[in-house]
């Protein structure tokens, strides 16, 4: 093989690579984030200002998703349905949020990376308290 042939064939191969690689590289989480969610619950995630008092229609600000908010009380399987079938799904119909649902705009998959990236930047403590939150309420109870 040729030298010209040789680098042709490389960067034939790069081009190749660089083309397939968003579709078989694992979601990124905190880019999803960034352009899905930052918008209301902040780039370093740390809410709305006053998020613990109502807007003047009654709703509720956008909490932190980092340690000063609630986020890591909630077990995976409902953190996982807040974003996909937004809060309604668990709170029922009349509720009124500003939260959306993410069902047909992030697949599972993305649903997963945002929430490990958010998961991600707890501290121990609220790590460890959210995985107790994944155990069956028996379990729970026997915790000192
Ligand atoms: C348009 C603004 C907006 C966007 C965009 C948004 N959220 Fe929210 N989110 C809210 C609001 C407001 C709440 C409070 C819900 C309520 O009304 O009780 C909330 C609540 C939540 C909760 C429950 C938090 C808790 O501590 O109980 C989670 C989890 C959540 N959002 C995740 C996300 C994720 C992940 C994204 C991006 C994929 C996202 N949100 C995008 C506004 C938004």
């Amino acid at each position: 093989m040729s030298k010209r042939t040789l680098y042709a064939s490389l960067a034939l191969v790069a081009l190749l690579a660089a083309a397939i690689w968003p579709f078989v590289a694992p979601a990124d989480g905190r880019a999803l984030y960034v352009a899905h969610c930052a918008g209301c619950h902040g780039v370093s995630l740390e809410g709305q200002p006053n998020w613990k008092e109502r807007l003047p229609n009654g709703r509720w600000p956008a909490p932190p998703h980092d340690a000063t908010g609630h986020t890591w009380h909630h077990s995976d399987v409902v953190l996982f349905q807040i974003v996909r079938d937004g809060p309604q799904s668990l709170l029922g119909p009349q509720y009124q949020t500003d939260m959306p649902a993410f069902a047909g705009v992030l697949s599972d998959a993305e649903i997963a990376a945002v929430l490990a990236y958010i998961k991600g930047t707890w501290p121990p403590d609220e790590r460890a308290y959210q995985e107790l939150m994944n155990r069956p309420p028996a379990e729970r109870l026997q915790q000192p």
